[in-house]
């Protein structure tokens, strides 16, 4: 049924969740936002439009769509306490865990919309995240800089003011680059929401308790950070960066991933769903072809990855196991060339995918039927036996 999502326990069972929010096809690689095709959307959409749509599940009218912007634009401020939280982390913290920190800590801020059962709260702390991650995620970059942090300013659209909150500097005027905006829109549109990943059912799971928006977000942030899930943009541009400092040689690497050397995986590769092709993936590898040649950036490491692409797809090793290249595969060299570090990559990868986890978790929360989550397990411990008194151990 359209819709019906199953997932599996890691025990091969699965428990079926129910969802109509998005669609996945992984043999005909489909990926549709409430009915509508992942390329017409990133085609013709913007983030804002792409989050209205999942969390209410339409896309918005032009009067829906400016009183959107203007509920974002009236929280797009940090309360000036938050600030202190980042004086308290380590120069060198990597941003994923400020961003999961300072989310959780926002619950303390926002008491007034914690009750999950109140639409008007969860409408408010739905906004007030899309408002205020950006701020987040461009605080933690300057703390990794060292620079002041730089306030939102409300007469810049939401990609445009988060670019200039991460890149401008005090010492002279900042100008935002079109292909860079434009690049960056479409990438959070199609990082916007994947049906049950690990980092979505880690929000739904979280929040099945009744937590509210704020903490379910933070553990979803922590979940996408793994290098097997959103962790992985950051994890290609690493693998990427050793094959050049190995001199380039593709070959040599695919036959570690072949041997299994050190468990090294071809990063970038393979889908829990898509056994044949990642959409997203398409659609994001001609666009680093574009922003490359836009912003004038040749990049060596995108030659290297089209050769493992091109080595990949023709290797039965890769293609019996159907291992195609995944969002993550070609998304960190459009960013390394729009001026990210590797370590704002899941940054930018969490930006995208909150509208999808807010919509997942006020499906769950406002479905009448909905459990708290509590997988069971298979027992392969020991059977029972009795206790033993310490002195006869
Ligand atoms: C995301 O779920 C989502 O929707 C996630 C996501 C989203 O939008 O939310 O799409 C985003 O997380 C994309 C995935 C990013 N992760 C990576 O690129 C990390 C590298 N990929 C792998 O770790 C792996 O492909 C997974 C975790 C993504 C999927 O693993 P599967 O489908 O469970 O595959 P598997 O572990 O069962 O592997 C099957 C075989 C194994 O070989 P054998 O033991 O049979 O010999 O394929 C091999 C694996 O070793 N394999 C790989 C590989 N992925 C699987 N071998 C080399 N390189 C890889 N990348």
């Amino acid at each position: 049924q359209t819709g019906l999502t199953t997932l599996d326990n890691g025990f091969g069972n699965t428990a079926a969740c129910k969802s109509a929010i998005t669609y996945i096809d992984g043999d005909k690689g489909i990926l549709r936002y409430r009915g509508y095709p992942i390329e017409q959307i990133a085609e013709q959409g913007t983030f804002l439009e792409t989050a209205h749509l999942l969390i209410k599940g339409e896309l918005p009218t032009e009067g829906e769509l400016t009183a959107f912007q203007r509920d974002i634009s009236q929280h797009t401020l940090l309360h000036e306490d938050v600030k202190r939280f980042y004086q308290g982390f380590p120069r060198d913290a990597h941003p994923m865990a400020m961003l999961s920190s300072v989310v959780s800590a926002l619950s303390t801020f926002y008491q007034d919309s914690h009750n999950p059962f109140d639409a008007e709260q969860r409408d408010l702390s739905a906004v007030r995240l899309i408002a205020k991650l950006p701020t987040i995620a461009a605080y933690a970059f300057k703390k990794a800089q060292g620079h002041p942090f730089v306030y939102p300013r409300n007469d810049l659209g939401y990609v445009e003011n988060f670019l200039r909150m991460t890149f401008a500097v005090p010492a002279e005027d900042y100008e935002l680059n079109p292909v860079v905006v434009s690049a960056l829109e479409k990438l959070l549109i199609l990082h916007a929401d994947h049906e049950q990943n690990c980092s979505t059912s880690t929000v739904r799971l979280v929040g099945s308790s009744q937590a509210n928006l704020f903490a379910s977000i933070s553990a979803g942030i922590n979940a996408l950070w793994g290098p097997l899930h959103g962790g992985a943009n950051q994890a290609v541009l690493e693998m990427l960066t050793a094959i050049k400092n190995d001199g380039g040689d593709v070959d040599a690497f695919i036959r570690k991933v072949k041997n299994k050397e050190d468990g090294v995986k071809l990063m970038g590769f393979g889908h829990r769903v898509y056994k044949s092709f990642d959409p997203r993936a398409q659609i994001i590898k001609s666009a680093a072809h574009d922003v490359l040649d836009q912003l004038g950036k040749a990049d060596e490491l995108l030659d290297i990855a089209l050769k493992l692409e091109e080595h990949a797809l023709t290797d039965d090793y890769f293609v019996s196991r159907k291992l195609y290249p995944n969002v993550d595969f070609y998304t960190g060299l459009i960013y390394r060339a729009m001026g990210f570090p590797t370590s704002m990559f899941t940054v930018l990868f969490a930006l995208g995918r909150l509208p999808g986890w807010i919509a997942h978790w006020q499906e769950m929360i406002t479905d009448p039927s909905n459990k708290i989550g509590r997988p069971r397990q298979i027992y392969t411990g020991i059977d029972t036996r009795d206790y033993v008194a310490l002195s006869e151990r």
